[in-house]
């Protein structure tokens, strides 16, 4: 079975080919992944600017799709099915997706099946490793979201509403990724702070400044990191431009540190109550190199953690939780897919 997976939620336009000669039990094939970052467009506004983003998938969605056909070698008629992510998005990138896929639906009768964005991410440590030993706790650290999941069947046994059911805990504010692109704007950094605040951070002193830990001594498996800008802000307003300069990798540094020992510090509790045998950090920040390091010194779980290209935004991963979703439920109806819409918010 081949998969085509549609990725257009946020600021990557990607599509991925994937291929499933034993059906969910091998490894699949990645026949293709083409991707096209929106970073440099959004760089002057130091954020992602939606109507930009939209247009750009626009511009961008055919020629990713005709680069990933041509990469693995096949025609659309030899796509058996199309996984495309409808939500959590914004919503004028992810009917960008959602529209091609039903477009393709109707010239080609090619089966579609839509993907929640998240489940994407949790999926995305089978794209190279299928044994992964269950129960396990799954770290969700994208650009909006930070969740703990408990994982106790594989991909293909996974309920329809298994993002919201197998969570054990979430941030009450902002993202661990909002947190780095948010301190590291204040900063003067550019957008995507987190991955510029890892390479500063790469040269300072990680104690040098002490940022909060919020929650850190209580028993909760949430999260809180709205502290941590104003914490941030505070401290660079007093000491004025000059001395920020001088102890810039410092200050990152420990802004790095603050949000890695928080994130340490729930994901050790949510391993010790539930007993799970393994550890996987998905999205993003699962590319920080500190965080990366840190779980894996400290804990004494097999930690996985997707390859950096598959951490970010990607269709493969859409692909695949797609295909997870056809081995059990098949895809959706005819009439389901001429209804199929995007939607902005994460509730299944
Ligand atoms: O999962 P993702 O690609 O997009 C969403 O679905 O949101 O995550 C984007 C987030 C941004 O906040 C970005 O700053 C962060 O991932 N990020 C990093 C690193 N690389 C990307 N954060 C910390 N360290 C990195 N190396
Ligand atoms: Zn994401």
């Amino acid at each position: 079975m081949r998969v085509l997976g549609i990725e257009s939620s946020c600021d990557d336009c990607s599509v991925a080919v994937l291929s499933f000669e034993q059906g969910w039990s091998g490894k699949p094939d990645i026949l293709s992944m083409c991707s096209h970052s929106q970073v440099a467009l959004h760089h002057p506004y130091g954020g992602i600017v939606p109507e930009v983003a939209s247009r750009d998938h626009l511009d961008q969605i055919f020629p990713v799709l005709q680069a990933a056909l041509d990469q693995a070698g096949v025609k659309l008629s030899d796509i058996d099915l199309i996984a495309v992510t409808n939500r959590p998005g914004l919503v004028g990138s992810l009917l960008i997706g959602v529209t091609l896929a039903k477009s393709l639906h109707i010239l080609h009768k090619i089966p579609v099946i839509p993907v929640h964005h998240l489940e994407g991410h949790l999926i995305s440590p089978y794209l190279s490793n299928q044994d992964i030993p269950l129960p396990s706790v799954t770290l969700l650290v994208s650009g909006g979201h930070t969740e703990l999941h408990l994982v106790k069947a594989a991909p293909h046994e996974w309920p329809s509403d298994f993002f919201s059911t197998s969570r054990l805990g979430r941030s009450r504010d902002d993202a661990a990724g909002e947190a780095f692109d948010k301190t590291a704007k204040q900063l003067g950094l550019p957008y995507p702070g987190g991955l510029y605040l890892d390479r500063e951070a790469k040269l300072g002193d990680p104690a040098a400044f002490a940022f909060p830990r919020a929650l850190g001594a209580k028993d909760t498996l949430d999260f809180s990191f709205s502290g941590l800008k104003t914490a941030v802000s505070d401290t660079i307003t007093k000491m004025g431009p000059a001395a920020v300069q001088e102890r810039f990798a410092d200050l990152s540094a420990s802004i790095q540190e603050a949000i890695v020992d928080a994130l340490l510090r729930k994901t050790k509790l949510a391993l010790e109550q539930t007993q799970a045998q393994s550890l996987c950090i998905v999205g993003g920040v699962a590319a920080n190199s500190r965080l990366r390091a840190r779980m894996r010194d400290e804990l004494t779980v097999p930690v996985f953690t997707p390859e950096p290209v598959y951490c970010t935004d990607n269709a493969a991963m859409i692909a695949l939780a797609g295909a997870a979703r056809y081995f059990q439920f098949g895809a959706l109806k005819p009439e389901a897919v001429f209804a199929l819409n995007a939607h902005s918010a994460a509730k299944q």
